[in-house]
């Protein structure tokens, strides 16, 4: 018999089983892998339960992909175990995400030479509960004048929670009145104050790995309906740096499962959230998307695991604060260079002649899937989970017709490509 490794990819569920059960039916439908010594692997998932754990006990999954950790605590120390005893390769590491909020990544960013808009951290509006902040606050935090800050700022301008997500404690802020009823509505959140963008368009773009899919978002509709399904919303330039700021952002911080949201102003690029540990890949607001989604930590997950990829533990920032201090290269050159160095690290040549290589039959699999009674039943059940019943053939339809016209055209891109 010839020489067979098992992988088993194990999932940290909360309470979503929409993108996991897409998942788990595309990856039993993938198939034993071979490589390029003609070793076969067979790539198995299973949803992973919460039980004591000792340190050095063994750990199954040779890769994790992780949707839960960012609020159950007991599976995140498990995976920080994982991490540094195992060497499992995890989507994502928590590490980088507990020291990488949001505020970090403006600071590593505008290092970088990125456009982040002008952004100002004001103290805590509320004691925080400490028996020392009566007497450090009295004599170290100096009064500062809320309305100053505010008028360099210009209005409108937003004030968002230092570590945010959520859309939790945003506001947009017009007036002075407003400014301090915000202000002292934040209570013990630490508030950035941000210049508002006044954009054309908004971008989300999604990364997995190497891959990006930049979709045009529109943060004031409904969720079901906040992912436009339009091709050519930005200029190929914009588009383009929306791409390789994502990837940037990605390898920069060791994230491999992420998603940015991207201000554009014609040809200009400001990224504003771009630390989102845990991102949205559900049916329901994907929709058209979530196929792409899935598949692609089905295709990434497996390459990780038969490539034998080391995981990202140690993070390489001085590599790109080179590039940043190179007085010679100006903003496009070194978005250029920081992208060499994303697909470098994300190993996106090799990725991409690998997967054709090694999972030639995944696309028309997926195709099968997504068409077949499998896909049907499991929007049914979302929907059916989702909403109310009153709403639920509107909702089928709408999803059923995104998800209809994802298939349409991927059928019309893999038959342009025989
Ligand atoms: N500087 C800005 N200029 C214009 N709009 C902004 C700015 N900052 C935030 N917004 C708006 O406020 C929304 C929420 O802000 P942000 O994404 O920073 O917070 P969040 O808590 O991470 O939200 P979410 O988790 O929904 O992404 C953005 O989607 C955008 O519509
Ligand atoms: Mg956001």
């Amino acid at each position: 018999m010839a020489d067979r490794t098992r992988h088993l990819i194990g999932l940290l569920l909360g309470a979503e089983e929409d993108w996991s059960r897409a998942f788990e039916a595309i990856l039993s439908r993938v198939g034993p892998v071979t490589d390029d010594s003609g070793r076969v692997h067979e790539i198995v998932s299973e949803r992973l339960t919460i039980e004591p754990f000792g340190l050095t006990d063994p750990v199954r999954p040779d890769l994790v992909i992780d949707r839960l950790a960012h609020w159950y605590y007991h599976p995140r120390e498990w995976l920080k175990k994982a991490a540094l005893v195992d060497g499992t390769y995890l989507l994502n590491s928590p590490f980088t995400f507990q020291s990488m909020e949001k505020h970090s990544a403006y600071c590593a960013m505008l290092r970088l030479g990125l456009h982040i808009p002008p952004t100002v951290l004001v103290p805590y509006k509320n004691p925080i509960d400490n028996d020392r902040w009566v007497y450090t606050a009295a004599k170290y935090n100096r009064t500062f004048d809320l309305d100053a800050l505010a008028d360099q700022l210009g209005y409108p301008l937003y004030m968002k929670p230092f570590d945010g997500g959520g859309w939790r404690g945003v506001s947009r802020i017009a007036s002075r009145e407003s400014l301090h009823r915000a202000y002292d509505d934040s209570g013990e959140m630490l508030m950035h104050l941000q210049a508002t963008v006044e954009y054309d368009k908004f971008a989300r773009a999604l990364s997995i790995g190497p891959e990006t899919m930049v979709m045009d978002f529109r943060p004031d509709q409904p969720m079901h309906d906040r992912y436009a399904v339009s091709h050519d919303f930005l200029s190929a330039s914009a588009g383009a740096q929306c791409v390789a700021v994502s990837r940037v952002v990605n390898a920069f911080f060791g994230w491999e499962f992420n998603s940015a949201e991207m201000l554009v102003k014609g040809d200009a690029v400001f990224p504003i959230d771009y630390a989102n540990a845990c991102p949205d890949v559900a049916l329901t607001s994907l929709h058209y998307y979530f196929v792409w989604a899935v598949r692609a930590l089905v295709r990434w997950s497996a390459f990780c695991l038969v490539t034998e990829r080391t995981a990202t533990i140690d993070l390489h920032m001085r590599r790109y604060f080179d590039i940043a201090d190179d007085e010679a290269l100006d903003y496009d050159a070194k978005l250029a260079a920081y992208l060499a160095l994303a697909d470098e690290h994300f190993e996106t040549e090799r990725y991409w002649s690998w997967c054709a290589e090694h999972l030639p039959h995944l696309d028309e699999l997926v195709l099968e899937w997504v068409s077949g009674p499998d896909f049907a039943r499991l929007l049914r059940e979302t929907v059916e989970a989702t909403y109310p019943a009153h709403e639920r053939e509107r909702f089928m339809a709408h999803f059923a017709g995104l998800v209809g016209l994802w298939a349409s055209d991927e059928s019309a891109r893999l038959k342009s490509h025989d």
